[in-house]
């Protein structure tokens, strides 16, 4: 279980978190969602042991990050940030394999290349193993980090460590549809193995889909915790993110979806800016329509 108790971290006089306290709970995907700058990466980090609070502590299976050298916090979780630069000219499998490279971790190479190769295969990278990471597109480069991860948790596995938890930020952002159902499977079956899953999502259908627990985010804040059922509310979205929001619910077994109304105020035109109005919304069923209807240019 990752836990933070009264979290404040201040940046310039700025507070990015605001005394959160939350709980991430072994064995379920625990989805943060919320708008850009709400806290989402700041919260991940604090509990990854990336970042120290100015206040609050965070904890993992009830002991605080601050007292693990950073060896033993490689045992306990692994992370996959939102952005990761890499310069050098790696091939694939050496990235996936810097996952179980960790000093302190047994450095048996046959071992660790077993368990990069099964990571790979895990997000569908099987046949990139020999490829220049800088040559892969983003969606691949995205999976390749994922498969690092992954190969991070078997590695610990081996020190008789098991991994609490995996935090994964924006872990879909440049995936399509399949490899999104693909990846959000390896984070179920990573919960279904007893790990708290942490991912922060901004698309709220897949967070509705594949989450035990939303905690939605806003200006640093919690704003709301619990089921998809319970957060995913017309009100409570349209306030946090700044526009109207309708949650529907498909029927058995009541999975939320959700749509944003926009309107748009003028007809999309070469040269033209779109002009999205999020403040009123617009009858029942009218996202639904316009989904099906072509852009038209004036
Ligand atoms: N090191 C820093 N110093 C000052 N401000 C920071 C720092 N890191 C982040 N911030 C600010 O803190 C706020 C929260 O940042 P954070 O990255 O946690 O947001 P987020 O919810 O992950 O947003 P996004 O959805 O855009 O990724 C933002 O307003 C950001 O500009
Ligand atoms: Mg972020």
């Amino acid at each position: 279980m990752l836990e933070a108790r009264g979290v404040t971290v201040e940046r310039r006089g700025r507070k990015l978190l605001d005394e959160v306290y939350v709980t991430m709970p072994a064995g379920r995907i625990t989805s943060i969602v919320g708008p850009n700058g709400a806290g989402k990466s700041t919260l991940i980090k604090v509990l990854a042991g990336e970042i120290k609070p100015t206040q609050g502590e965070a904890l993992i299976e009830g002991r605080n990050l601050r007292t693990f050298s950073a060896m033993e916090l490689a045992t306990r979780r692994a992370i996959v940030p939102q952005s990761t630069t890499l310069s050098f000219p790696f091939m694939v499998i050496e990235v996936v394999k810097l996952g179980a490279s960790v000093p302190g971790f047994d450095q048996n190479q046959d071992y660790s290349n077993r368990i990069a190769e099964d990571a790979l295969c895990d997000v569908g990278l099987e046949d990139f193993r020999n490829r220049l990471y800088a040559e892969l597109s983003g969606g691949e480069r995205q999976r390749v980090h994922i498969a690092r991860a992954l190969c991070q948790l078997n590695a610990a596995l081996r020190r008789r460590s098991h991994t609490a938890a995996l935090l994964l930020d924006e872990p879909t952002s440049s995936l399509d549809l399949a490899h999104q159902s693909l990846v959000l499977g390896e984070a179920r079956e990573q919960a279904a193995e007893g790990r708290a899953v942490v991912v922060v999502l901004h698309d709220l259908n897949l967070a509705a889909a594949w989450s035990d627990e939303i905690v939605l985010m806003s200006q640093g804040r919690i704003a709301a915790r619990g089921s998809p059922e319970a957060v995913f509310q017309d009100e409570l979205l349209s306030t946090v993110f700044g526009c109207q929001i309708r949650a529907n619910r498909v029927p058995a077994p009541g999975v939320p979806y959700m749509l944003p109304h926009f309107l748009r105020t003028e007809p999309p035109g070469l040269g033209r800016r779109h002009t999205l109005n999020c403040s009123k919304a617009p009858p029942m069923g009218y996202a639904e329509s316009k989904m099906h209807v072509p852009l038209q240019r004036d």
